[in-house]
């Protein structure tokens, strides 16, 4: 008899589930966005993100097992995001999970969402692709990893300060453009000059394999509304200079993105990178990213578009705990921190 594994993901703003096969066959893969609750405010408002699971998580399990057409009894396992996120969310997903691992008497599974972002490009890739690099680039985290299997992940650096993605959506919120920024900033940027306005990147020149985008958003900030004190206004914010800074702005962001990519790779002698993340589903950064490994005689794996941004498939990482029998206690608590291994 084939085993199934029920996956349930509401680490963020996304109600997910997913249910996998023991071959890691995606049979079906439902994802909730809230992204019309939170338009309205620019970003992620965690008790209406907490509420939203809420309503949906039961909807949402049951459309993903529907879609796989089989029935809950028919699950080997339940696995579930634990950490990081929010920590309301994470905890809708989490009692689900128990309650069903509970009443189906099967294991319970805990999930990195981090290491589960990291795994979506082996699932794109379909072999093994580790030991790798990892970078995962979304709205809540930028991080670097040192990747010796799927489960065993060494933090290399991550930002100080904002993830990227949420520096996406800040400026496009001082740009006046919708949410998510993302998205918004790279259709602006079509049509802009990246070299028009030279935007800060932080610690480019420097070793250290850490992130920093504040020191960038603010500069967008000042170059949009003035500077706090001075004079002198800045010009009108037209379509062509939104454009200008929009494209200035994400290839900033690219930049660095790339070189601490490349001096990752450098210093642990990897050959392999793997991206995942909603940043990653940026244009931009996927061709400059993969002109970069080109350069460097580097295999990249970037996750596909769907399964960058926040998805239950990616929780197939659970199929590497059930095999190695790592399974959570049923009074598990949700770690709503970044785990630095
Ligand atoms: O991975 P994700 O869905 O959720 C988190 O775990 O944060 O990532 C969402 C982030 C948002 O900040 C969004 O603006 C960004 O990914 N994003 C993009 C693009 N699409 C989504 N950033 C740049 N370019 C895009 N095309
Ligand atoms: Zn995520």
């Amino acid at each position: 008899m084939k085993k199934y594994l029920l996956s349930i993901e509401s680490t963020c703003d996304e109600t997910a589930a997913a249910v996998i096969d023991e071959n890691y066959q995606i049979l079906s893969s439902v994802v909730s966005s809230q992204i019309d609750l939170h338009k309205k405010y620019g970003g992620v408002v965690p008790e209406i993100a907490a509420r939203a699971h809420l309503e949906r998580i039961l909807p949402v399990i049951d459309e993903a097992i529907t879609q796989a057409d089989i029935s809950l009894q028919n699950l080997s396992a339940v696995a579930v995001a634990t950490q990081p996120g929010l920590v309301g969310s994470l905890l809708v997903g989490v009692t689900a999970a128990k309650t069903l691992a509970m009443l189906l008497e099967v294991p319970l599974i805990s999930i990195d969402h981090i290491a589960a972002h990291i795994y979506a490009c082996k699932l794109h890739a379909g072999e093994d692709v580790f030991p790798a690099i990892g970078l995962v680039v979304s709205g809540g985290h930028t991080n670097l990893y040192d990747c010796q299997s799927a489960l065993d992940l060494k933090l290399l650096g991550s930002t100080i300060d904002d993830a990227a993605g949420e520096a996406f959506d800040k400026v496009a919120q001082i740009l006046g453009l919708s949410y998510p920024g993302g998205p918004a900033i790279q259709q602006a940027a079509k049509q802009g000059n990246p070299k028009q306005f030279p935007f800060p990147r932080s610690f480019l020149k420097e070793d250290r394999l850490a992130f920093s985008f504040s020191g960038l958003k603010t500069a967008v900030l000042y170059q949009t509304q003035g500077q706090p004190g001075a004079n002198k206004q800045p010009p009108e914010l037209t379509p062509t200079r939104i454009a200008d800074i929009a494209a200035s702005f994400q290839q900033a962001v690219v930049d660095v993105l790339v070189a601490k990519c490349k001096q990752a790779i450098q210093k642990t002698g990897h050959k392999t990178l793997c991206i995942g993340g909603g940043v990653a589903a940026n244009t931009e950064f996927r061709t400059q990213m993969e002109t970069m490994c080109q350069g460097e005689n580097i295999r990249l794996i970037i996750a596909p578009m769907k399964y960058c941004t926040d998805n239950a498939a990616m929780g197939a990482i659970a199929w590497e705990k059930f095999n190695a029998k790592i399974f959570a206690p049923l009074d598990l608590d949700p770690t709503p921190g970044l785990v630095r291994a």
